[in-house]
C-alpha cells in the first residue's frame, strides 16, 4: 500500500463544519433524529441519488411511519413501495431487520450493537449511530472516501478491507468533535456537491489550500479506481405463458441474478459473445443479459404460479420482468 499519511490539522473539522452550516442542502433526513427515519434514508441512498430517493422516502414513511408498521407489513407491500429504486435485496433486508428490531424493542444506540442486526453493515450502523445518537464514529461512503483520499493524498485501494481501515481511522479521528453527526454530514455534502468525481469545484472548498491532491496535481487520480469486474454474457429464453389474464412465474431456479424471486421459467446459458438476435437486453451488476422471449400457450409440469397480469409488479417489481412482459404483449 502506497500512502503518505497526513496529519489531521486541528482546524480541519471547524472549517468543514462552518462551510456545512452555510452551504448544505435542506434534506428531510437531516431534520430528524429518529433512528428509524434515518435508517430508511441511508438504505435508500445506497446506490441511489438524493433526487431519486426524495419521493420514495416520503411515500415509504407515510405507509410505514415506524418500525412496527414496517415489521408487520406484508413483504409484497414493501417491495411495491420500493418498486423503481432497484437493488431489491435492500428492501427484503430492511423488512427482515424491522422484524428483528421490533422484537428487540427498538434500536440499540451504538454502531457495534447495530452491526449485530441483519442487514446492518458497517456503513448503515455507523450512519444511524452518528446521525441519530451522535456517536463519535466516522461514516465512509463513496463520497467520503473521495474527499479523504484527496485531502490527505492517499493512494489506498479502498475496496480492500485492510486498506480501507486507513480511511476508517481518519474518518473516526475526524469524528472526535462535539457534533460528530454534523461533521459526518459535512464530509458527505462536500463529496456530493464540490469534491465531485469529475471537475470538482476546488475554489469553493473549505480545504482548498490544504488539499494534498490539489498540491500534487493528483485530483484526477484519486481516489484510486477499483479494477472493473469482468462482465459476463448470458442468453435467457424466458417462456411467457399468458392464460385468462394470468402469467406463469416460477421461483427462480437457475438464473444467477434475481435469486429467489418470481421470474419466467426458461433456460439460460452463459455465452462467450452476444447472440446475433435478441428481443431485449438488460444489465444487472456484472451480468449482460440477452433475452429471447418465447411466447407459450401453456406450460407443462413446471412448478409455476399463475399470477394476474396486474399483480406481477407487486410480486416482482424489477424492470427486467416488466420489460419482458411488455415485449411479449406487443
Ligand atoms: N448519501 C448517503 N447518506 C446521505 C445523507 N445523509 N445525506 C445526503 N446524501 C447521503
Amino acid at each position: 500500500m502506497k500512502s503518505t499519511l497526513q496529519q489531521i490539522r486541528p482546524d480541519d473539522q471547524s472549517s468543514l463544519i462552518s462551510w456545512y452550516h452555510d452551504n448544505h442542502r435542506d434534506l428531510p433526513w437531516r431534520r430528524t433524529q429518529d433512528p428509524y427515519k434515518i435508517w430508511i434514508s441511508e438504505v435508500m441512498l445506497q446506490q441511489t441519488t438524493v433526487v431519486t430517493v426524495l419521493p420514495y422516502y416520503e411515500r415509504f414513511l407515510k405507509a410505514f411511519p415506524n418500525i412496527k408498521k414496517l415489521a408487520q407489513a406484508p413483504l409484497e407491500k414493501v417491495l411495491e413501495l420500493w418498486s423503481g429504486l432497484g437493488y431489491y435485496s435492500r428492501a427484503r433486508n430492511l423488512h427482515k431487520a424491522a422484524q428483528a428490531l421490533h422484537q428487540n424493542g427498538g434500536f440499540p444506540q451504538t454502531a457495534t450493537e447495530l452491526e449485530q442486526l441483519p442487514g446492518f453493515g458497517p456503513y448503515t450502523s455507523r450512519a444511524v449511530a452518528t446521525f441519530a445518537f451522535q456517536e463519535k464514529v466516522g461514516v465512509l461512503d463513496g463520497n467520503v472516501i473521495r474527499v479523504l483520499c484527496r485531502r490527505y493524498g492517499l493512494s489506498v485501494q479502498h475496496w480492500i478491507p485492510k486498506e480501507k481501515q486507513v480511511l476508517q481511522k481518519i474518518a473516526d479521528d475526524l469524528a472526535q468533535v462535539k457534533t460528530p453527526d454534523i461533521l459526518n454530514q459535512a464530509l458527505m455534502e462536500l463529496g456530493a456537491t464540490l469534491c465531485t468525481p469529475q471537475n470538482p469545484s476546488c475554489l469553493l472548498c473549505p480545504w482548498v489550500s490544504r488539499c494534498q491532491a490539489r498540491q500534487s496535481s493528483t485530483i484526477a487520480l484519486l481516489p484510486l479506481k477499483k479494477p472493473r469486474a469482468t462482465f459476463e454474457t448470458w442468453v435467457w429464453q424466458p417462456q411467457v405463458a399468458i392464460q385468462k389474464g394470468k402469467v406463469a412465474l416460477v421461483q427462480n431456479p437457475d438464473l444467477p441474478f434475481l435469486k429467489g424471486q418470481w421470474v419466467f421459467p426458461g433456460p439460460i446459458q452463459k455465452m462467450k459473445s452476444k447472440p446475433a438476435r435478441f428481443d431485449v437486453k438488460h444489465g444487472i451488476t456484472k451480468y449482460d443479459i440477452y433475452i429471447q422471449v418465447r411466447k407459450k400457450k401453456s406450460l407443462s409440469s413446471q412448478d409455476v404460479k399463475w399470477v394476474p397480469l396486474d399483480q406481477v409488479k407487486k410480486i416482482n417489481p424489477t424492470s427486467l420482468i416488466q420489460k419482458i412482459l411488455e415485449h411479449s404483449q406487443k
